[in-house]
Protein backbone atom coordinates (compact mmCIF):
# COMPACT_ATOMS: atom_id res chain seq x y z
CA UNK A 1 0.00 0.00 0.00
CA UNK A 2 3.01 2.25 0.92
CA UNK A 3 4.81 1.05 -1.59
CA UNK A 4 1.76 1.80 -4.48
CA UNK A 5 1.80 5.37 -2.41
CA UNK A 6 5.16 5.86 -3.23
CA UNK A 7 4.79 4.76 -6.79
CA UNK A 8 2.17 7.34 -7.26
CA UNK A 9 4.29 9.64 -6.26
CA UNK A 10 6.96 9.52 -8.22
CA UNK A 11 4.92 9.21 -10.92
CA UNK A 12 3.62 12.50 -10.40
CA UNK A 13 6.56 14.25 -10.08
CA UNK A 14 7.96 12.48 -13.63
CA UNK A 15 4.89 13.33 -15.50
CA UNK A 16 5.44 17.33 -13.84
CA UNK A 17 8.86 17.06 -14.97
CA UNK A 18 7.83 16.05 -18.50
CA UNK A 19 8.43 12.23 -18.43
CA UNK A 20 5.32 10.81 -20.51
CA UNK A 21 6.33 7.98 -22.40
CA UNK A 22 8.22 4.41 -21.13
CA UNK A 23 10.72 3.57 -23.79
CA UNK A 24 11.94 0.72 -22.01
CA UNK A 25 10.73 -1.86 -19.56
CA UNK A 26 14.32 -2.70 -17.89
CA UNK A 27 16.03 0.61 -15.80
CA UNK A 28 18.97 2.17 -17.94
CA UNK A 29 21.61 3.28 -14.88
CA UNK A 30 22.69 6.67 -16.87
CA UNK A 31 25.18 7.14 -13.95
CA UNK A 32 27.06 4.09 -15.19
CA UNK A 33 27.61 5.24 -18.74
CA UNK A 34 29.03 8.22 -16.98
CA UNK A 35 31.18 6.65 -15.19
CA UNK A 36 32.38 4.29 -18.44
CA UNK A 37 32.72 6.78 -20.44
CA UNK A 38 35.23 8.48 -18.04
CA UNK A 39 37.14 5.08 -17.77
CA UNK A 40 37.88 5.25 -21.57
CA UNK A 41 41.48 5.98 -22.74
CA UNK A 42 41.47 9.45 -23.22
CA UNK A 43 40.98 10.07 -27.24
CA UNK A 44 44.52 9.78 -29.70
CA UNK A 45 45.44 13.65 -30.51
CA UNK A 46 47.56 13.96 -33.17
CA UNK A 47 51.20 14.31 -31.43
CA UNK A 48 52.89 17.29 -32.94
CA UNK A 49 56.14 17.06 -32.02
CA UNK A 50 57.83 20.02 -30.10
CA UNK A 51 61.15 21.13 -30.29
CA UNK A 52 62.40 22.24 -26.51
CA UNK A 53 66.43 21.85 -27.98
CA UNK A 54 68.63 23.34 -30.25
CA UNK A 55 68.74 21.08 -33.70
CA UNK A 56 72.79 21.41 -32.94
CA UNK A 57 75.21 20.97 -30.28
CA UNK A 58 76.37 24.31 -28.06
CA UNK A 59 80.09 23.96 -29.83
CA UNK A 60 77.98 24.14 -33.11
CA UNK A 61 75.72 26.89 -32.40
CA UNK A 62 78.78 28.91 -31.29
CA UNK A 63 80.34 28.30 -34.50
CA UNK A 64 77.28 28.51 -37.05
CA UNK A 65 76.20 31.78 -35.05
CA UNK A 66 79.94 33.51 -35.28
CA UNK A 67 79.80 32.44 -39.45
CA UNK A 68 76.36 33.85 -40.34
CA UNK A 69 76.81 36.83 -37.90
CA UNK A 70 79.96 38.09 -39.40
CA UNK A 71 78.93 37.48 -42.85
CA UNK A 72 76.01 39.95 -42.42
CA UNK A 73 76.17 43.26 -44.17
CA UNK A 74 73.49 45.14 -43.73
CA UNK A 75 70.44 44.26 -41.00
CA UNK A 76 68.19 42.70 -43.48
CA UNK A 77 71.11 39.61 -43.97
CA UNK A 78 71.55 39.83 -39.86
CA UNK A 79 67.35 39.46 -39.40
CA UNK A 80 67.78 36.49 -42.52
CA UNK A 81 70.82 34.78 -40.84
CA UNK A 82 68.86 35.08 -37.09
CA UNK A 83 65.80 33.26 -39.31
CA UNK A 84 67.73 30.63 -40.00
CA UNK A 85 69.67 29.89 -36.77
CA UNK A 86 69.05 26.50 -35.57
CA UNK A 87 71.44 27.03 -32.31
CA UNK A 88 68.70 28.00 -29.74
CA UNK A 89 65.70 26.25 -29.21
CA UNK A 90 63.39 29.32 -28.30
CA UNK A 91 63.23 29.89 -31.80
CA UNK A 92 60.87 26.88 -31.96
CA UNK A 93 58.40 27.91 -29.16
CA UNK A 94 57.94 32.07 -30.24
CA UNK A 95 55.74 33.05 -32.83
CA UNK A 96 57.90 35.79 -34.67
CA UNK A 97 61.22 36.91 -34.53
CA UNK A 98 62.00 39.64 -32.82
CA UNK A 99 64.43 41.69 -34.46
CA UNK A 100 64.77 45.48 -33.73
CA UNK A 101 62.98 48.96 -33.95
CA UNK A 102 62.93 52.28 -33.85
CA UNK A 103 66.03 54.43 -36.10
CA UNK A 104 69.11 51.98 -37.22
CA UNK A 105 70.85 55.79 -38.19
CA UNK A 106 71.08 56.85 -34.72
CA UNK A 107 73.67 57.33 -32.45
CA UNK A 108 71.96 56.27 -29.68
CA UNK A 109 71.26 51.90 -29.19
CA UNK A 110 69.21 50.44 -26.62
CA UNK A 111 69.77 46.75 -25.69
CA UNK A 112 66.73 44.91 -23.59
CA UNK A 113 66.56 41.29 -22.22
CA UNK A 114 63.74 39.22 -24.48
CA UNK A 115 60.78 39.80 -25.70
CA UNK A 116 57.39 38.72 -24.16
CA UNK A 117 53.96 37.70 -25.47
CA UNK A 118 52.71 40.92 -26.43
CA UNK A 119 55.88 41.40 -28.43
CA UNK A 120 56.40 37.81 -29.86
CA UNK A 121 52.47 38.32 -31.02
CA UNK A 122 53.83 42.09 -32.94
CA UNK A 123 57.44 40.98 -33.69
CA UNK A 124 58.78 44.07 -32.30
CA UNK A 125 60.78 44.88 -29.17
CA UNK A 126 59.33 46.40 -26.09
CA UNK A 127 55.75 46.97 -27.17
CA UNK A 128 54.27 45.53 -23.88
CA UNK A 129 53.60 47.10 -20.88
CA UNK A 130 57.02 47.67 -19.70
CA UNK A 131 58.05 48.67 -23.52
CA UNK A 132 55.34 51.52 -22.77
CA UNK A 133 57.26 52.17 -19.88
CA UNK A 134 60.27 52.42 -21.46
CA UNK A 135 58.97 55.11 -24.00
CA UNK A 136 57.94 57.21 -21.60
CA UNK A 137 60.96 57.32 -19.56
CA UNK A 138 62.55 58.50 -22.68
CA UNK A 139 60.55 60.63 -23.92
CA UNK A 140 61.48 62.65 -20.70
CA UNK A 141 64.57 63.64 -22.01
CA UNK A 142 63.45 64.03 -25.65
CA UNK A 143 63.90 60.40 -26.83
CA UNK A 144 61.82 58.60 -29.08
CA UNK A 145 62.29 55.55 -31.64
CA UNK A 146 63.00 58.12 -34.75
CA UNK A 147 66.36 59.24 -32.53
CA UNK A 148 67.29 55.46 -31.08
CA UNK A 149 67.45 51.98 -32.02
CA UNK A 150 66.07 49.36 -29.84
CA UNK A 151 66.71 45.27 -30.01
CA UNK A 152 67.52 42.36 -27.97
CA UNK A 153 69.72 39.88 -26.45
CA UNK A 154 67.21 37.23 -27.42
CA UNK A 155 65.26 37.93 -30.37
CA UNK A 156 62.40 34.81 -29.29
CA UNK A 157 60.23 34.68 -26.35
CA UNK A 158 61.13 32.56 -23.83
CA UNK A 159 58.21 30.16 -22.94
CA UNK A 160 56.43 31.82 -20.08
CA UNK A 161 58.44 35.03 -19.77
CA UNK A 162 61.04 33.12 -17.70
CA UNK A 163 64.44 35.12 -18.00
CA UNK A 164 67.26 33.72 -20.65
CA UNK A 165 69.79 31.27 -19.69
CA UNK A 166 73.37 32.28 -19.91
CA UNK A 167 73.58 29.32 -22.57
CA UNK A 168 70.54 30.86 -24.78
CA UNK A 169 72.43 34.37 -24.08
CA UNK A 170 75.99 33.00 -25.29
CA UNK A 171 74.29 31.47 -28.57
CA UNK A 172 72.82 34.49 -29.71
CA UNK A 173 75.52 37.06 -28.61
CA UNK A 174 77.45 36.88 -31.73
CA UNK A 175 74.06 38.41 -33.29
CA UNK A 176 74.03 40.58 -30.75
CA UNK A 177 77.90 42.24 -31.50
CA UNK A 178 77.19 42.27 -35.24
CA UNK A 179 73.81 44.19 -34.71
CA UNK A 180 76.13 46.60 -32.30
CA UNK A 181 78.46 47.08 -35.14
CA UNK A 182 76.22 47.68 -37.86
CA UNK A 183 73.75 50.39 -35.94
CA UNK A 184 77.07 51.72 -34.81
CA UNK A 185 75.92 53.82 -32.19
CA UNK A 186 77.87 56.17 -30.31
CA UNK A 187 75.87 55.33 -26.74
CA UNK A 188 74.87 51.91 -25.86
CA UNK A 189 72.23 51.60 -23.08
CA UNK A 190 71.89 48.24 -22.05
CA UNK A 191 68.40 47.47 -20.20
CA UNK A 192 68.51 45.45 -17.20
CA UNK A 193 70.90 42.78 -15.46
CA UNK A 194 70.99 40.37 -18.55
CA UNK A 195 71.72 42.47 -21.12
CA UNK A 196 74.63 43.98 -18.84
CA UNK A 197 75.88 40.81 -18.05
CA UNK A 198 75.98 39.40 -21.52
CA UNK A 199 77.53 42.26 -22.85
CA UNK A 200 80.01 43.33 -20.08
CA UNK A 201 80.58 40.20 -18.04
CA UNK A 202 82.33 40.52 -14.95
CA UNK A 203 80.82 39.36 -11.74
CA UNK A 204 78.88 43.01 -10.80
CA UNK A 205 75.36 42.69 -11.23
CA UNK A 206 73.03 46.17 -12.36
CA UNK A 207 73.19 47.56 -9.13
CA UNK A 208 76.27 48.42 -9.07
CA UNK A 209 77.47 48.75 -12.02
CA UNK A 210 74.14 51.46 -12.99
CA UNK A 211 74.57 55.24 -13.00
CA UNK A 212 78.22 55.37 -14.95
CA UNK A 213 78.96 55.47 -18.42
CA UNK A 214 81.79 52.80 -19.19
CA UNK A 215 84.27 52.63 -22.40
CA UNK A 216 82.74 49.65 -24.86
CA UNK A 217 84.79 48.79 -28.01
CA UNK A 218 82.95 46.88 -30.06
CA UNK A 219 83.95 43.74 -32.42
CA UNK A 220 84.76 46.06 -35.38
CA UNK A 221 86.85 48.11 -32.88
CA UNK A 222 84.45 51.20 -32.82
CA UNK A 223 84.57 52.63 -29.67
CA UNK A 224 81.30 53.97 -27.30
CA UNK A 225 79.92 54.95 -24.22
CA UNK A 226 77.74 52.10 -22.57
CA UNK A 227 75.71 53.01 -19.45
CA UNK A 228 73.31 50.37 -17.99
CA UNK A 229 69.78 51.46 -16.86
CA UNK A 230 67.15 49.64 -14.39
CA UNK A 231 64.76 47.62 -16.84
CA UNK A 232 61.56 48.82 -16.77
CA UNK A 233 59.61 45.77 -15.73
CA UNK A 234 61.67 45.57 -12.19
CA UNK A 235 60.48 49.58 -12.23
CA UNK A 236 56.61 48.48 -12.72
CA UNK A 237 57.40 45.66 -9.71
CA UNK A 238 59.28 48.23 -7.76
CA UNK A 239 58.43 51.61 -8.38
CA UNK A 240 60.76 52.76 -5.47
CA UNK A 241 63.54 52.61 -7.68
CA UNK A 242 62.62 55.31 -9.79
CA UNK A 243 64.46 57.77 -8.86
CA UNK A 244 68.14 56.08 -9.78
CA UNK A 245 66.59 55.58 -13.01
CA UNK A 246 65.74 59.32 -13.44
CA UNK A 247 69.11 60.23 -12.55
CA UNK A 248 70.64 57.90 -14.99
CA UNK A 249 68.21 59.62 -17.81
CA UNK A 250 69.28 62.70 -16.81
CA UNK A 251 72.85 61.33 -17.14
CA UNK A 252 72.12 60.01 -20.73
CA UNK A 253 70.48 63.49 -21.47
CA UNK A 254 73.60 65.27 -20.65
CA UNK A 255 76.00 63.54 -22.01
CA UNK A 256 73.77 63.37 -25.59
CA UNK A 257 73.49 66.85 -25.21
CA UNK A 258 77.40 67.40 -24.67
CA UNK A 259 77.99 65.24 -27.95
CA UNK A 260 75.24 67.25 -30.35
CA UNK A 261 72.74 64.84 -30.43
CA UNK A 262 69.29 65.89 -30.98
CA UNK A 263 66.98 65.76 -28.96
CA UNK A 264 62.89 67.37 -28.85
CA UNK A 265 60.80 69.21 -26.51
CA UNK A 266 61.22 66.72 -23.87
CA UNK A 267 57.18 65.89 -22.15
N1 LIG B 1 61.44 43.16 -22.10
C1 LIG B 1 62.56 43.15 -22.84
O1 LIG B 1 63.65 43.05 -22.31
N2 LIG B 1 62.46 43.25 -24.15
C2 LIG B 1 61.29 43.38 -24.77
O2 LIG B 1 61.27 43.48 -25.99
C3 LIG B 1 60.13 43.42 -23.98
C4 LIG B 1 60.22 43.30 -22.65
Amino acid sequence: MILSENLKTLLSIFHHAGVDEIISCQPYDRFQEIEDTLQLPPPQLEQKPFQTAPLISPKAASKSAETSASGAQTLEDLRAALQAFEGCALKYTATNLVFGDGNPKARLMLIGEAPGADEDRQGLPFVGQSGQLLDKMFATIGLTRQNFYITNIIPWRPPGNRQPTPAEADACLPFVRRHIDLVSPDFLILVGGTATKTLLGGREGIVRLRGSWKDYTSEMGKKMKVISIFHPAYLLRSPGQKREVWLDLIKIKHSLIEAGVELRDAC
